[in-house]
């Protein structure tokens, strides 16, 4: 594996690949990898050609006052990981080669960043979709892999692809749970012992709506309001618990294929996101 911090040692690299006619297929990440990331990266692997993982842990799409500095960093032990797991490319760009000091050109998606995360974290979806098509321009991929545990970031990426004609195609990778039912995430390791035996909760909660749906109960206001009901006696702070259509991120009152239940909720200092397809959207 190429560990690699330049573009031009990159571009050369990635125009090698396509001169051998290898397609070229590209994990971004924030680093702090675990087992949902490599789950991404095995479906990169998977197009058979090239596979470029990026780490950044990007602050523009961190609002003051949220957890950028104490985000958790492990260079060696990732890019073990990833040296492991057959990836080809280790990309880590600098912030000053992405950001220069007189950096002033943000990408912005309307629409699908209004609600969910959108609307909690203001500003979030332009730091990541900025991000997102810098480091698209810089490794020029063929397909790009998304974890669905960030359900809006997909539906923001996908947007920019198809409006901007980015020559890419979206591969989604499945949420990675613990065995107790917990999303994968970087963020996991803030939890205290006591907080991690109840932030399973939350996928429980979720998946016990998705039960319901797919036994019949098909008004989704209903299954938000019993899954609210559910977090609070659990005790979660709640910031948002939607069923959205998965592609538009818009409410949906009615549980039918592609409409995801997605949540947010705070234990203790952690911010948790998790979502469930409600029924799965092969079945429609
Ligand atoms: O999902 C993430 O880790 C980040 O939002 C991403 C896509 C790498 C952009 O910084």
């Amino acid at each position: 594996m190429r560990t690699v911090r330049d573009v031009p040692t990159l571009r050369d690299l990635v125009a090698q690949a396509r001169r051998a006619a290898r397609p070229v297929a590209f994990v971004p990440t924030m680093g702090a990898l675990h087992e949902g990331h490599l789950s991404l990266v095995r479906l990169a692997r998977r197009e058979g050609g090239l596979t470029v993982v990026s780490i950044f842990v990007n602050p523009l799409q961190f609002a003051p006052g949220e957890d950028l500095a104490r985000y958790p960093r492990r260079e060696k032990e990732d890019a073990a990981l990833l040296e492991r797991e057959g990836v080809d490319v280790l990309y880590m760009p600098t912030e000053a080669s992405l950001y220069p000091p007189d950096f002033s050109t943000i990408v912005d998606v309307a629409g699908v960043t209004e609600g969910g995360e959108g609307a909690v974290r203001p500003g979030h979806f332009r730091g990541v979709a900025t991000v997102v098509l810098k480091l698209f321009l810089r490794v020029l991929p063929d397909a790009a892999v998304f974890g669905r545990k960030d359900l809006q970031q997909v539906a923001v990426v996908r947007r920019m692809i198809r409006d901007l004609d980015l020559p890419i195609r979206l591969v989604v990778g499945e949420v990675v749970r613990e065995t107790d039912g917990l999303a994968m995430s970087s963020r996991n390791a803030y939890l205290s012992p006591e907080e991690r035996r109840r932030a399973p909760d939350l996928a429980r909660t979720l998946l016990a709506a998705r039960a319901r749906a797919i036994h019949g109960a098909r008004d989704a206001r209903r299954l938000e309001e019993d899954a609210l009901r559910q977090l609070e006696a659990a005790r979660f702070q709640i910031d948002y618990l939607e069923a959205v259509d998965s592609l538009t991120m818009r409410r949906s009152p009615e549980a039918r294929p592609g409409v995801c239940l997605a949540a947010a909720v705070r234990l203790g200092g952690t911010r948790l996101i998790d979502n469930v397809y409600l029924l799965d959207p092969a079945k429609a």
